[in-house]
């Protein structure tokens, strides 16, 4: 039932989604499935002329199987239903409709370097910019002009293109000439749909039916009919649109974060599923038609690199210096559940925003600011405050129903608040408030009768006066926004946690940014709220949360820094964004997790090196790149075979012979032995100097050393005398017990411009082995 309200938490809406099975049962011999296969192009022979032409030619060799015997088919037709898609950019290979015998048969092929079944991806915005402190006049917006001609490609369900924040007003009518995409024509979506705004729209679904020959695809077109994509694509690029709202909440100029970029879809996210092979072919089409930037919505759980779409499809992209911005997921706050967690791309997890919506006044002035966001102007002015045994445990609706109209009702803070929301609303009362605290309401929840939720601390103070008042009454205000709220932001309780399970070794996630009610634009097909339990309302600007939503806001600064800065590598732009990132809330504290008891401090397994901070990214001091060899070393060793190898760098180009796990990245996790409960790892950096001015600059480390581990740093000063120079410099952590077990302690280095105003950071955790 949920799963209809759109104004929901994105993540509740997507529930029946998480709870479809991977499409890997046990197939038996003669079944079919999609299988994902990966070729060596190399090994190509000369005779063909494309490499589809190689594809086609291996499946038409495939003997058939005996089951097929049995229903001999014309050998074209049964081709055509066997190959799914061709693969060139995001990886060599294609996709095909198998029975394992024929499966067995194709391995033999020449060139065969891996294949797997088709998987299925778990999907994980306007006042956002200001919070993150993007302002026209200084920063970030204006060095890159708005992100002018950066072209993000972003993997998700769609557009509703007649939104108006796809509209083009303002933006160059000169398309970069670089890029090659295509506006494709489908159902309800027609070629003039795109703009120069929208500059492109494919869709993908042959993965989908060959899973379910039989599936009728509702929209079959690059439209949107879930408001996922509408919304993910528009917080990365929307134009400017005045007077968006979402029922008179959060009123104001909407827009992207890179609002003078231009946007492509790829729609692989489909009501009726989200198959690996689908993203692949998604991705594949974005490198080849010349995105900058890929922004990714979505993972896979419980896979290797090798087989996860989105690490080999963002291999590819890395190589051709496309960054790829992912979500690390919604699966939190356990330790360990991210998706995503690749070395090459960069991983986003949610955090909450300074707003809220709504306040409560009692008839003796007091005024406390609460949370609504119910959906209309309701007018609930000097109400009697109804507080008595009989009804204000808000737990039948019988007893509220009596009472309905007779004022605001006090539910007891005591009882379960969602089942007390479920009663007032049920019941039709005038006006209810509700206690609670509860990030998971806060965050993600919704009210479809007049109440406001308030905080259990302003519990006694509401109670007091309606009980000690004759004749009590109170106000509540509707269609209210209140920023600068603190603390925040803070971590979402929701936002997966590392260590990554693909791969421990590198801290993910990187950063945090806003994911939490953010407001973009929606699809008006879908239900965005609801008022009562029967009239679902629809509108062009929802409020949605979810590591979704984190993720276009990174992607959206990564376009920035790339029109800034085009000349900046993929690991450059992330190393900008890590150590630059702020690890403290509007209150210079440290940034609060939402997911663990209160007053716990978000760790960098939940937020990585903290809150995305777009105008200090511009300017980072120093960076620490990395090359696509640097990426293959790390997987020589992870002693992965030269053919799981292969299926992620296509290439045979690269070898082995540097195998390293010590990556350039900027960020440090070690792991301490759950059994001798010791430890001492060394780590090697290099660093680049990318400072403005002259390029002459020192820097000195400055370290906090996790509990239990001392961090030695060598040497202890860089000093640079020009612009791009290099230096290195090693860490060695030892750990020596004194942490709880199986606990997990933090600190960070920080390289500090002497008479500068640079600050480097990268976080460190010392973890059990016993968490991955
Ligand atoms: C595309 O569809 C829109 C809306 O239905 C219509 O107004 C327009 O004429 C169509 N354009 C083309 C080229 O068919
Ligand atoms: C509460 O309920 C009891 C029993 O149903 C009833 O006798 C009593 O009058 C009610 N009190 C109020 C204040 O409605
Ligand atoms: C969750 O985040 C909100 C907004 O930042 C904050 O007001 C609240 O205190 C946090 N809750 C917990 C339990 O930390
Ligand atoms: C491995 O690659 C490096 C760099 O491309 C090259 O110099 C070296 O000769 C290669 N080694 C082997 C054994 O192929
Ligand atoms: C270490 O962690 C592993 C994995 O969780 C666990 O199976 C093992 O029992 C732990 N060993 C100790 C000594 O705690």
């Amino acid at each position: 039932m949920e799963g209809h309200f759109g104004v929901l938490p994105f993540i509740f809406l997507l529930a029946p989604w998480f709870l479809l099975t991977l499409h890997a049962t046990a197939t038996s011999s003669s079944e079919s499935s999609t299988y994902i296969i990966h070729m060596d192009k190399s090994l190509m022979p000369r005779a063909f002329a494309t490499h589809l032409n190689w594809y086609e030619s291996i499946i038409h060799s495939i003997k058939p199987t005996v089951s097929d015997s049995f229903q001999p088919s014309n050998s074209e037709q049964s081709l055509s239903q066997k190959l799914v898609y061709s693969y060139n950019d995001a990886m060599h290979g294609f996709s095909a409709v198998l029975s394992l015998d024929e499966l067995e048969s194709l391995k033999n092929s020449p060139g065969f370097v891996a294949a797997y079944q088709d998987k299925t991806a778990t999907v994980d915005t306007t006042h956002t910019f200001e919070f993150l402190s993007l302002n026209p006049s200084y920063g970030l917006w204006p060095v890159s002009n708005f992100g002018e001609d950066v072209i993000v490609g972003v993997i998700d369900s769609g557009v509703w293109p007649e939104s108006d924040s796809f509209k083009d007003e303002g933006m160059s009518k000169n398309i970069p000439s670089k890029w090659k995409g295509t506006c494709e024509v489908g159902q309800e979506f027609n070629a003039s749909m795109c703009n120069y705004k929208l500059i492109g729209a494919r869709y993908f679904n042959k993965g989908i039916i060959a899973a379910n020959p039989s599936v009728k695809i509702s929209i079959n077109s690059a439209r949107d009919t879930e408001g996922h994509g509408t919304h993910t694509s528009t917080t990365v690029g929307g134009n400017f649109v005045n007077g968006a709202s979402y029922f008179g909440y959060a009123k104001g100029v909407a827009r992207g974060i890179a609002p003078r970029a231009r946007l492509a879809m790829y729609k692989v996210l489909w009501a009726e599923g989200r198959q690996a092979s689908d993203v692949l072919a998604g991705m594949d089409q974005a490198i080849a038609d010349g995105v900058d930037v890929i922004s990714i919505s979505m993972g896979f759980d419980d896979v290797p690199l090798y087989e996860d779409p989105v690490a080999i499809a963002s291999f590819a992209a890395m190589e051709k210096g496309v960054v790829v911005s992912s979500s690390a997921g919604n699966s939190g706050p356990e330790l360990a559940t991210l998706h995503n967690g690749i070395p090459w791309l960069l991983t986003v997890a949610a955090g909450t925003i300074d707003r809220t919506f709504g306040s409560l006044t009692l008839g003796n002035g007091q005024t406390i600011v609460g949370w609504t966001l119910f959906p209309a102007n309701a007018i609930v002015q000097d109400f009697p405050l109804v507080y008595n045994k009989n009804v204000s445990a808000c737990d039948s609706v019988e007893r509220l129903s009596e009472f309905a109209t007779t004022g605001i009702i006090i539910c007891d803070p005591s009882k379960s608040v969602t089942s007390q929301i479920d009663s007032v609303t049920e019941a039709s009362v005038v006006g209810a408030i509700l206690f609670s605290d509860d990030p998971k309401l806060i965050e993600t929840g919704d009210v479809a009768c007049p109440s406001i939720v308030i905080s259990p601390r302003n519990a006694a103070t509401v109670i007091n006066y309606a009980r000690t008042n004759k004749a009590p009454t109170a106000s509540i205000k509707f269609q209210q926004t209140f920023v600068g709220i603190k603390p925040a932001p803070a971590a979402a309780y929701y936002t997966s946690r590392g260590p990554s399970p693909s791969y421990p070794g590198v801290l993910k996630p990187d950063i945090m940014a806003p994911g939490s009610r953010v407001v973009a634009a929606f699809v008006p097909t879908k239900s965005a709220a609801r008022i009562g339990t029967n009239v679902m309302l629809s509108s062009d600007y929802n409020i949605l949360s979810g590591t979704s939503m984190a993720c276009p806001h990174a992607s959206g600064v990564v376009a920035l820094l790339k029109a800034a800065h085009p000349q900046w590598t993929p690991a450059a732009i992330r190393s900008a964004l890590i150590t630059t990132a702020n690890p403290l809330d509007n209150t210079l504290n440290p940034i609060q997790d939402n997911g663990s008891s209160a007053s716990e401090f978000a760790s960098p397994l939940a937020m990585g090196a903290g809150q995305i901070d777009p105008n200090k990214a511009l300017d980072p001091g120093l960076i620490y790149d990395a090359t696509p060899q640097d990426y293959v070393n790390l997987l020589c060793a992870l002693e992965y075979t030269p053919k799981q190898i292969l299926a992620i760098t296509r290439s045979n180009s690269y070898n082995c012979s540097t195998s390293s796990s010590d990556l350039n990245y900027p960020s440090f996790i070690a792991f301490y032995s759950n059994k001798t409960r010791t430890m001492v790892q060394k780590f090697v950096r290099t660093v680049t100097n990318v400072g403005v001015g002259d390029g002459t600059a020192t820097y000195k480390v400055k370290v906090t050393h996790p509990k239990g581990s001392v961090v030695t740093v060598s040497p202890e000063t860089l000093a640079f005398k020009k612009k791009n120079e290099k230096q290195s410099y090693s860490v060695t952590i030892k750990y020596g017990g004194g942490i709880n077990k199986d606990d997990n302690s933090y600190g960070d280095i920080v390289w500090v411009e002497d008479n500068g105003k640079q600050r480097v950071r990268s976080p460190i955790v010392v973890a059990s082995s016993g968490i991955v």
